[in-house]
């Protein structure tokens, strides 16, 4: 494999984007990617998913697998059980929040997510309650491309043409400080879904807690957490977090839901739990979720034939090894705060960058239109785009996402590095960001100065 570039004229993989040429990246050292063309790229996506916590090549990870591969790779748990799933279950809850007793593991994030709704489904079932299977969450979020997950995000840009075969959930808008500063709009959104529903009738409360992609590192303000809490005592539903993204060391917490002002009731995660190693996921519930299923039919059954499965426990194990012994976790939660701090540094006096969000190693750039430093940016011009192309080009890797078309959210960055990434690696990663940020925004002036210039549409012709 030779060629610089990968296009659909020349791959037999069906790729994301037609029109789109594609690296091949064919070595991975650290936070250094290489493409086939020999360039390197600074990862600060952490594979471009966020998976990656630990960065590439690591010998030790790639040694315990090898161990576990010669001793038992695979067995399917449905009759067998493993040693490495015992002990990685059991490592788990020790790092969960408080009341979280019991793991089931799944290959993946949408996987984890289609199991949170399967458990808080079953929870309300054993405990006579069949009526409740409604989920209410948040529209502006990314739960996963199967028909469930597609169905928990309320983006209709994201379903597609999907719509029919998606569940009828109900969604209530993200209280960010453009739409809902004090959470009490959101409050007022959850009341109105679950009249409409019924109370009676909702399984679920589900979102990410500290958002990834959909909101790069947004997370609602304290009134709403207190306000869903109070709902969920009165109406009785569970609440569940996504935290494929924010698992297992993201935010500088083991998990998100330590640090919220309330403790979910059942946990998704995936991503950092395989750092790019292996394909995990697990879901974490509280006792009482396990009891209804202990005091009703003692089943929950249906399962994936790789969940569990000795050699990716193994990698999940090493993970859990490093970042206990490098104290990963708590350099994420201290150096992350500096690091948003450098990167809002680096960005400031760009009148498109409208806001720079941090949790731990997990940061969001928000852009505005620097004419008013509120609106979103015009579609047309492409900026979240933009930023990655020129982020490409300049040897850096990081995720942009486009503007929505129901106005939620506009163009946006994550940032979310290894947390193995060296201070000298991230202030050059921070560097060459804002130097792709600049020169976008300056092209951004001059798309805006073109737009203001373009003959008015006569009115009555549609644009
Ligand atoms: C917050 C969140 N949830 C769920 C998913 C889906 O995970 P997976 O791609 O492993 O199915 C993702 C993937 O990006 C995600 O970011």
């Amino acid at each position: 494999m030779s060629a610089a570039y990968i296009d659909s004229s020349t791959t037999r993989v069906l790729p994301p984007e037609l029109d789109r040429r594609y690296p091949v990246a064919v070595r991975g050292e650290g936070v250094w990617l290489e493409d086939s063309a020999g360039r390197r790229y600074l990862d600060a996506m952490s594979g471009g998913s966020m998976a990656a916590t630990l960065g590439h090549g690591r010998r030790d990870i790639v040694e315990a697998a090898r161990r576990q591969g010669r001793q038992l790779a695979y067995v399917h748990n449905e009759r067998l059980t493993n040693p490495a799933q015992e002990r990685l279950a059991r490592e788990l809850v020790e790092v969960a929040p408080d009341g979280f007793t019991r793991v089931r593991f799944v290959t993946g994030g949408a996987e984890a997510n289609e199991l949170a709704i399967r458990l808080a489904r079953a929870y309300h079932v054993e405990r006579g309650e069949p009526s409740r299977w409604q989920v209410i969450s948040q529209a502006q979020a990314y739960h996963g491309p199967t028909m469930e997950t597609l169905a928990l995000t309320g983006r209709p840009g994201l379903q597609g043409p999907l719509g029919p075969y998606l569940a009828r959930h109900l969604h209530i808008p993200p209280s960010t400080r453009r739409l809902d500063p004090t959470g009490e709009a959101a409050l007022e959104a959850l009341d109105r879904a679950l009249e409409q529903a019924g109370p009676e009738n909702v399984a679920a409360f589900f979102c990410e807690a500290i958002s990834a992609a959909a909101l790069p590192a947004y997370t609602p303000p304290r009134r709403f957490w207190e306000g869903l809490e109070e709902r969920r005592r009165e109406h009785g539903f569970l609440v569940c977090f996504d935290e494929v993204v924010t698992g297992v060391g993201r935010t500088g917490t083991w998990f998100a839901g330590s640090a919220t002002p309330l403790v979910p009731d059942v946990i998704a995660t995936a991503k950092g739990l395989g750092a790019g190693y292996a394909a995990i996921g697990a879901v974490l519930v509280r006792e009482q979720v396990y009891e209804a299923v202990a005091n009703g039919s003692r089943r929950f059954t249906l399962g994936h034939t790789w969940d569990g499965a000795p050699l990716s426990c193994a990698v999940g194990l090493a993970v859990l090894d490093v970042l206990r012994s490098e104290g990963l976790v708590e350099r994420v939660r201290e150096r992350g705060v500096r690091l948003r701090d450098e990167l809002e540094e680096a960005l400031r006096g760009i009148a498109m960058v409208g806001e720079v969000r941090g949790h731990g190693f997990l940061l969001g750039v928000d852009y505005v239109d620097p004419r008013d430093r509120a609106s979103f940016l015009p579609p047309e011009l492409r900026v979240a785009g933009r930023i990655d192309e020129v982020a490409l080009e300049r040897g850096l890797i990081v995720l942009s996402t486009q503007p929505t078309r129901d106005g939620m959210a506009g163009d946006q960055s994550l940032f979310a590095p290894p947390f193995t990434t060296t201070d000298e690696e991230l202030a050059e990663m921070v560097s060459r960001f804002a130097e792709t940020v600049r020169l976008v925004a300056a092209e951004a002036n001059r798309g805006l100065a073109a737009l203001e210039q373009a003959p008015a549409v006569p009115a009555g012709e549609p644009r």
